[in-house]
């Protein structure tokens, strides 16, 4: 094993983590979401700025926590992709200069690899596995049949699950981001708005949500141009009760189909209390296992992609220094770059 270093940039968050033979040491995150909070959404270019503001202090905050000098540490792994380009970019150049300046090897890290990896900080992995990956960037099933085996078997054809969360949030007048006041108030409301599940009927694993938000968003004019009161716990509840079937109807299928031993939750929405009662459920009625990420490593953090990184230093996946960024890296390619 080892002492490795991990920066993760791909969003809003700038996080350095340290582990030491599999043990996390330090997990410094400094979020960004006041500054976007106004703008309802990421604004990149403020996020890229952040990023550069923070960086040097949030890595000798892990380091003071951590106890561990950069002359210990044996690799530098970082978030290569997805993400915002700019943001990325400040998480791969200050890899990089550390890994120039103490000579030793750069790890680069699938972003949502390191979602499905945080789930190993409190369980391991049982192949066949299917990941749920449900965060405000993205929304995939993966099959794994072995560790970084990743198939991408459905995703979602618009908006991400959490990005549709966010943009709900919005119109009903909620802060950004929208996950948490959504999942908080639709446990006072019932499900009495009728809204149509997206792409019913389809046999796919494919998810859509754009039209739920559409159906949402078209909802609550109609009420405010007929004068009418919206219930927005009741509209919180039955949106959420929508936008999780999604998710949990393909999963069950997934299940049966290709046999999995293991469901094992990730990304931030894998924090929403109706998605992870439900999956649980599911794993109980068809019994596989089910993991599902302690809430401090659901959201984005350098954690994850450290523990990623282990299994990366072991089969030693290490890049150059002209490496770039890749915003749109899709995980099945993890080791093209
Ligand atoms: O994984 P993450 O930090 O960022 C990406 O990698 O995209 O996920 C952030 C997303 C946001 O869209 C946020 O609204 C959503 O996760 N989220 C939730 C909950 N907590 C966070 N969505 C639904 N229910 C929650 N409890």
């Amino acid at each position: 094993m080892a002492t490795i270093l991990a920066i993760e940039t791909s969003c809003d968050e700038t996080s350095i983590a340290i582990t030491r033979d599999g043990k996390l040491l330090a997990n410094i995150i400094n979020s960004q979401v006041e500054f976007h909070q106004k703008y309802g959404g990421v604004m990149p270019e403020i996020a890229s700025r952040l990023h550069c503001e923070n960086i040097a202090l949030v890595l000798v905050e892990a380091l003071e926590k951590s106890d561990v000098k950069l002359e210990d540490i044996d690799a530098f792994a970082v978030t290569r992709g997805p993400g915002l380009i700019g943001a990325l970019h400040v998480g791969l150049q200050a890899a990089k200069t550390l890994a120039m300046l103490y000579q030793k090897p750069l790890i680069p890290v699938h972003h949502l690899a390191g979602h499905i990896y945080a789930n190993e900080f409190h369980s391991p992995l049982k192949f066949p596995l299917l990941a749920v990956v449900v965060s405000g960037g993205n929304s995939e099933l993966v099959l794994m049949k072995d560790h970084f085996d990743f198939t991408v078997i459905g995703r979602t054809r618009d908006d991400a699950i959490g990005e549709c969360y966010d943009k709900v949030a919005r119109v009903l007048g909620l802060p950004y981001p929208g996950g948490v006041p959504i999942d908080r108030l639709a446990k006072e409301g019932q499900p009495t708005y009728d809204l149509p599940t997206p792409l019913m009927g389809v046999d796919t694993y494919d998810m859509s949500f754009s039209g739920l938000k559409t159906n949402v968003i078209n909802l609550v004019h109609k009420l405010k141009q007929r004068e009418e009161k919206l219930r927005i716990a009741d509209l919180c509840r039955s949106f959420q009760e929508v936008a999780v079937s999604v998710v949990v109807q393909r999963t069950i299928k997934a299940i049966k189909e290709f046999q999995v031993k293991q469901v094992i939750l990730a990304g931030g929405v894998s924090a929403n209390s109706h998605l992870r009662e439900e999956m649980k459920s599911v794993a109980q009625k068809l019994g596989v296992h089910i993991s599902i990420p302690p809430l401090w490593c659901c959201t984005d953090n350098a954690a994850m992609i450290a523990k990623a990184a282990e299994h990366l230093y072991k089969r030693q996946v290490f890049a150059d220094l002209d490496l770039g960024v890749d915003s749109n890296w899709t995980i099945e390619n993890w080791d093209e770059f």
